[in-house]
């Protein structure tokens, strides 16, 4: 697979996102199963792990932590702070300072290792100035505890005023052909800092593979079955499967998988972009690798632009609640 740049990390063009061995789509894999897949995912060139202190309460950093730890110089890896479940289940975001270093620690006892590459602001937390929360990573950064700061979901007035506090080295936001949001401002605002751009949830949550199923199908351990994704509810999604006739004929056009159009249409979007798919399954892990030197030419992207885009697809990514806990919507 080719590289990119993260700041000072030179990474594999498509990194690995490791939330899903550990909460998200449905039934888990064993702990066997995880580490045959994270072993396996560097042996297919994969050298940037994404993980959160959030994901599995702990779970997915601690998988990294027991699993690949052995191999920690051959992938740089990423986590994440600032949101978690409370006991209730429900979803907080906390940007204290006292918060932020508690979690780092913890992150670093979990990932057995002495250094993040690169620690993420998982939510902006509209009760803590900015500043303070990314102050905080700073000084983990002038301790060595971390080595570069990124931040998640953000809006560009407050991506400014982080960057002025310590200088941000990536974000990492909702991006895919179905997810136009950051085509908006952010993308824009990074590239005029010199910012790294991760999309997540490339695979518009497996519905570009081509394999996603009704949420009537899915079982109720899904995220995409909460009604929190009103895409995924029957009214939108009978509407949306309807774009991937098309879809999958450009890909079958181009001689790769709809999965891997998904990747190289982000790819394409410009050498800033460092895609992070998850999966659980390790075929799923090495077709999502083979997308990483997939180049498309600039009539296939714009004809992908005009098929699947915000106004062709049916439906909000997130419900109203979750919209309004999220910075990045006010760009
Ligand atoms: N910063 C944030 O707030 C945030 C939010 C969400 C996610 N993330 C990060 O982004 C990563 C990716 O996002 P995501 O998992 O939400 O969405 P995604 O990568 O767009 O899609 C994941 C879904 O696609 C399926 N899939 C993956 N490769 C496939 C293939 N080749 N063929 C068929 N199905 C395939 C997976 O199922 P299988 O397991 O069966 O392959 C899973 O259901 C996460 O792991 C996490 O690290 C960050």
């Amino acid at each position: 697979m080719h590289t990119r740049k993260i700041g000072p990390f030179e990474v594999s063009a498509i990194g690995l996102g490791c939330m899903n061995i550990s909460m998200g789509y449905g039934d888990l894999p064993d702990e066997t199963t995880a580490a045959k897949l994270l072993n396996a995912a560097i042996d297919a060139g994969y050298t940037f792990m994404d993980t959160a202190a959030m994901y599995g309460m702990g779970h997915s950093e601690t998988m990294i932590g027991k699993h690949i730890m052995h191999r920690r110089s051959e992938f740089t890896l990423a986590s994440k702070c600032g949101i978690f479940r409370n006991s209730e289940n429900q979803v907080v975001t906390d940007g204290r300072p006292e918060i932020i270093v508690q979690t780092c620690e913890d992150s670093l006892r979990r990932l057995n290792t002495e250094v993040i590459d690169l620690y993420y602001l998982h939510r902006v937390d509209k009760n803590v100035p900015v500043e303070d929360s990314i102050g905080t990573l700073g000084r983990l950064a002038e301790q060595g505890k971390i080595r570069t700061v990124g931040m998640s979901e953000i809006a560009s007035d407050t991506l400014r005023k982080a960057h002025a506090t310590f200088p941000i080295t990536a974000v990492q936001s909702e991006y895919s052909l179905w997810t136009r949001t950051p085509e908006r401002k952010i993308i824009e605002t990074c590239r005029e800092l010199g910012i790294a751009f991760v999309p997540f949830s490339p695979l518009a949550r497996q519905f570009l593979t081509g394999k996603c199923k009704d949420v009537t199908e899915l079982t109720k351990n899904d995220i995409r079955c909460t009604n929190s994704r009103p895409r995924f509810e029957p009214e939108n999604f009978s509407e949306n499967i309807k774009l991937l006739g098309p879809y999958r004929a450009i890909a079958e056009r181009c001689g790769c998988t709809m999965a891997q159009l998904a990747l190289a249409w982000v790819l394409a979007q410009g050498e800033d972009m460092i895609p992070i798919p998850g999966t659980k399954n390790i075929e799923h892990m090495e077709e999502n690798a083979g997308a990483g030197d997939i180049k498309l030419d600039k009539t296939t992207v714009n004809e992908l632009d005009q098929l699947i885009n915000d106004k062709t697809v049916k439906g909000d990514r997130y419900n109203e609640v979750l919209m309004n806990t999220i910075d990045s919507e006010r760009d």
